[in-house]
């Protein structure tokens, strides 16, 4: 049968003020190769994707965003007709309370920086899901991985959570090869061993999609 997916993808940046912005390592390879795996399994996938210097797999309808806010916005604007929701993007957390409008001058003195929550896109996608949707969030850590990963699991209400150990060398964010464990809402927990990127992609979405 062929499903539709949405996917989340790649960092958010945080304009501070017109040359610069709060972001994060994220690269979008983990996102941008669950979305080619999905779609050379025949299924459909919107890509909605932060600033990568990735090109999108041929076929996905890709929404491009800046923000947290902005990818907040297109979840929610086309989540309803997805059967699998990945969530793979790294939202930032924060953004700067003021985006000035003109370059900001350096003074003598230190600066402190104000800032102020975003949206939990995929807090907020737990609560709205039907049971017919999978929801799929994945959680990016440096220390204590399978607890963060299980509070997170329970915290967002998602189907399954993909732990992305991100501090070790070669796997994580910018890598091409990645290590990962699954949990599942039913308690589930399945690691799998250091591959690319790319054929992780093929086993997550074999195991998810095998999963009743
Ligand atoms: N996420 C999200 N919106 C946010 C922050 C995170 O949708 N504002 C999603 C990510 O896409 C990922 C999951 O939540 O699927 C976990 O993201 P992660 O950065 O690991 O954790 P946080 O929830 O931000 O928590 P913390 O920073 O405290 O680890």
């Amino acid at each position: 049968m062929s499903l539709t997916f949405l996917i989340t993808a790649g960092p958010t940046q945080e304009p501070l003020d017109p040359v610069r912005y709060l972001s994060n390592y994220s690269s979008g390879k983990m996102g941008y190769a669950l979305a080619r795996a999905a779609l050379q399994r025949g299924h459909r996938v919107i890509l909605i994707t932060g600033p990568t210097a990735l090109v999108p797999p041929k076929g996905a309808r890709v929404i491009r965003v800046t923000t947290a806010g902005e990818m907040y916005r297109q979840v929610m604007r086309h989540y309803k007709k997805a059967h699998v929701i990945f969530k793979v993007a790294a939202v930032a957390d924060y953004r700067p309370a003021k985006v000035s409008k003109q370059k900001i001058k350096k003074t003598k003195k230190n600066e402190t920086l104000k800032l102020v929550r975003n949206p939990d896109i995929l807090k907020a996608l737990g609560r709205k899901v039907k049971k017919n949707q999978i929801l799929v969030g994945f959680a990016a850590e440096t220390k204590n991985g399978l607890v963060n990963a299980k509070k997170k699991l329970s915290e967002k209400k998602c189907d399954w959570i993909i732990l992305n150990q991100v501090n070790q060398k070669g796997i994580g964010f910018n890598s091409d090869t990645n290590q990962v464990t699954l949990l599942s809402q039913k308690g589930q927990i399945w690691p799998l061993k250091r591959a690319t990127k790319k054929r992780l992609a093929g086993q997550i979405l074999t195991k998810i999609l095998s999963t009743p």
